[in-house]
């Protein structure tokens, strides 16, 4: 059965990255999903994992505010302004995270200037530009400054701590630190997504917190931040990171995205669910 795989690629500007390619999502319903084996019983709530994400909320900028009319959100009972919405998805976020991985923690990194306080996370705030346009740029940027702190701090205390940089609108429902004891070898995890254009998803990056796990990533996050300025800055503000992402991974691994392309089972990572009211009917029962 197909499922993750590891590439070794030859040392360039990342020396010895050793790259682990999660599978991706084939969204071809549940029949899919039905072919994909059950994952291992063993227990990985040991792992000691961080997440982080970066979020930031825009009212404190009237130039940003003066262009939406204050448009509330209703789900439900509840109304939510534009904030008080991302504020609900930023807590769910966190919400799944103690329930499927009650030991991890949750670092959000965020602009000084947002003045974001938050009881059960860490805010840590790191100086940079983020205005939406600059947003996935900025994500890259602060994703480096705090791998740099990181790799500071591990000089004097040497408790490994895994990282996982995420999107901070997803929900983890299963605990992920077992991709860090199944590939020890592994310093950098990405996940697939099923889509040609953008093949993989910057939403997700786990990292090994050892120190050279740690090291190697910067070098490959300056790579991408490299790629996104000489080559995408006129993409899509949305786009831009995973472009260059996918760009630096196939600049070391030409095959990688021939062999994922091969619609075989494989372990789903990352689930989307069909866009459009009404059309979350539940969830696959394998998806990580
Ligand atoms: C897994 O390990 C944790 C901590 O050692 C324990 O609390 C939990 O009950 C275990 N779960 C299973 C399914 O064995
Ligand atoms: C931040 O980035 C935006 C979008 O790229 C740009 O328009 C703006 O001038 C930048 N702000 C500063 C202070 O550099």
């Amino acid at each position: 059965m197909a499922r993750w795989r590891i590439w070794r690629p030859r040392s360039r500007a990342v020396p010895f990255l050793s790259l682990l390619l999660l599978a991706p999502l084939v969204f071809t319903g549940l029949k899919a999903v039905n072919k994909i084996g059950l994952s291992s019983e063993r227990n990985y709530s040991r792992g000691h994992v961080t997440f982080v994400t970066v979020f930031t909320t825009y009212n404190s900028d009237p130039a940003e505010a003066s262009k939406l009319p204050s448009n509330v959100v209703t789900v439900g009972k509840h109304s939510y302004s534009k904030v008080g919405r991302s504020m609900a998805i930023l807590n769910t976020f966190i919400g799944f995270i103690q329930v499927s991985m009650p030991r991890s923690n949750v670092i959000i990194l965020t602009d000084p200037n947002s003045k974001l306080t938050h009881g059960s996370a860490v805010i840590l705030p790191i100086e940079g530009n983020y205005s939406r346009g600059n947003l996935m740029l900025q994500r890259i940027r602060s994703y480096i400054a705090f791998l740099e702190q990181r790799l500071e701090e591990l000089e004097t205390v040497e408790d490994i701590n895994h990282l996982i940089f995420t999107d901070s609108d997803i929900a983890v429902v299963t605990d992920l630190g077992h991709i860090f004891e199944m590939y020890p070898h592994c310093h950098l995890a990405l996940t697939f997504r099923n889509n040609k254009g953008q093949p993989l998803n910057s939403g997700f990056v786990a990292v090994r917190g050892t120190r050279d796990g740690i090291f190697k990533a910067i070098e490959f996050f300056k790579e991408v931040l490299e790629a996104y300025h000489l080559k995408y800055m006129e993409a899509s503000r949305m786009l831009g990171d995973q472009l260059a992402l996918a760009w630096v991974v196939k600049s070391y691994l030409p095959s990688a995205f021939s062999k994922f392309s091969k619609h075989e089972a494989f372990t789903v990572y990352n689930w989307t669910p069909p866009e459009g009211a009404g059309q979350f009917h539940g969830m696959p029962l394998d998806v990580k």
